[in-house]
């Protein structure tokens, strides 16, 4: 796809959005209502993290006309055909997965169900029900320990260090085949670190906050010593958009392109955590930890795919989107 050729999303367009009531899927399932799209969602509302935050931004989405809610379970092959052949999507978004690095050394059940029948579940139901676009979450996560920066999509991605990037790294590969064997277009997204109000209570930047308001010592990986290409969501959100209405180009026989979407700008743990404690107006105590399994030492996205195919960067600068999370913090608190 050259330059300026990207086509926009037609506010008519049905979209089915998978893990509708999570983070990421809150986000996207709002800008596509508020953008006049028609919307099914589907979550197994799992009790993962806190489900009352589910259920809030559910209780948000819900009451609008424009969006269908289907509480089912992805490994659910047949409720999952039905909404196919029910619902009719033009296009579908798949985010429902088990996230998390470090709970999947302990519980890597749950990433086997989700992340790989899930998705060769939503693969299956895309091959019999054709839909125009096919777009999936993959992470970051997949570049493992990788020395070079920034992360490049051309890098190799095939020594993943925790079982949830080799779900990611397995899901590319599971679509790549279904592109080329079936004739699906399809898109992979690795995002990098995503963060904004509504976010994960399992992630880091969450627990911290709640932490450094209670008083308790924050868990300080590495003396500090990480970086992350913190996103905020809606530049998330809308490269996601950007990307809906645009197929691949046919290479070898397959629709088939994966790109990063972070906010090319890693900052330091350290960092980070001054502007967490400024935001929140107090000094995190803190206990300082050797790097955890499944950890890497910095995550860093090369994005000139997206800037070449889309003219679009994440452009959200750290202190606002935090500025942004901690106003909702605080409230929702
Ligand atoms: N947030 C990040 O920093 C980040 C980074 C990289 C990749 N991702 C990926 O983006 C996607 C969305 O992440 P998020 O941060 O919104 O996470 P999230 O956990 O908030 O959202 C995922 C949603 O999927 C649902 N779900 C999980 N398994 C399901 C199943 N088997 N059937 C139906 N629903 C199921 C969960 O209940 C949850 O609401 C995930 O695929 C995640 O791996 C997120």
């Amino acid at each position: 796809m050259m330059r300026g050729d990207y086509k926009k999303l037609e506010p008519t367009a049905k979209i089915f959005v998978t893990g509708s009531a999570g983070f990421i899927g809150y986000h996207l399932v709002k800008a596509l209502l508020d953008y006049g799209c028609h919307v099914v969602g589907i979550d197994n509302m799992n009790d993962y993290y806190d489900v009352s935050l589910k259920e809030t931004r559910l209780g948000l989405l819900t009451n609008h006309d424009r969006f269908r809610f289907f509480q089912k379970d992805l490994t659910d092959r047949q409720a999952l055909e039905q909404i196919f052949q029910d619902e009719k999507p033009d296009i579908v978004v798949n985010l429902a997965a088990q996230a998390g690095v470090r709970y999947s050394i302990d519980f890597p059940d749950t990433y086997i169900q989700s992340n790989i029948v899930g998705f060769y579940n939503v693969l299956e139901c895309c091959r019999h029900y054709p839909v125009r676009h096919l777009v999936y979450a993959s992470s970051s996560s997949v570049y493992g320990s990788n020395k070079k920066i920034p992360f490049s999509t051309d890098d190799q991605t095939d020594r993943p260090v925790s079982l949830y990037a080799a779900t990611k790294k397995s899901n590319e590969l599971m679509a790549y085949c279904y592109s080329k064997l079936y004739g699906i277009s399809v898109t992979g997204l690795r995002f990098f670190t995503v963060y904004g109000p509504m976010g994960r209570p399992d992630m880091a930047y969450f627990k911290f906050a709640e932490k450094i308001l209670r008083g308790e010592p924050i868990q300080v990986y590495n003396n500090g010593d990480m970086k992350r290409d913190f996103t905020y969501v809606d530049d998330i959100v809308k490269g996601v958009i950007n990307i809906l209405p645009n197929v691949p180009l046919e290479k070898d026989g397959a629709r088939y392109k994966v790109y990063n979407i972070g906010n090319n700008r890693p900052v330091k743990l350290a960092d980070f955590i001054e502007t967490l404690e400024h935001c929140l107006g107090k000094t995190a105590k803190k206990e300082f930890l050797p790097m955890q399994p499944g950890d890497v030492y910095q995550t860093y996205a090369d994005i000139q795919d997206l800037v070449d195919d889309f003219e679009f960067r994440p452009d959200t600068p750290i202190e606002e989107g935090m500025r942004r999370f901690t106003d909702w913090f605080l409230s929702y608190r």
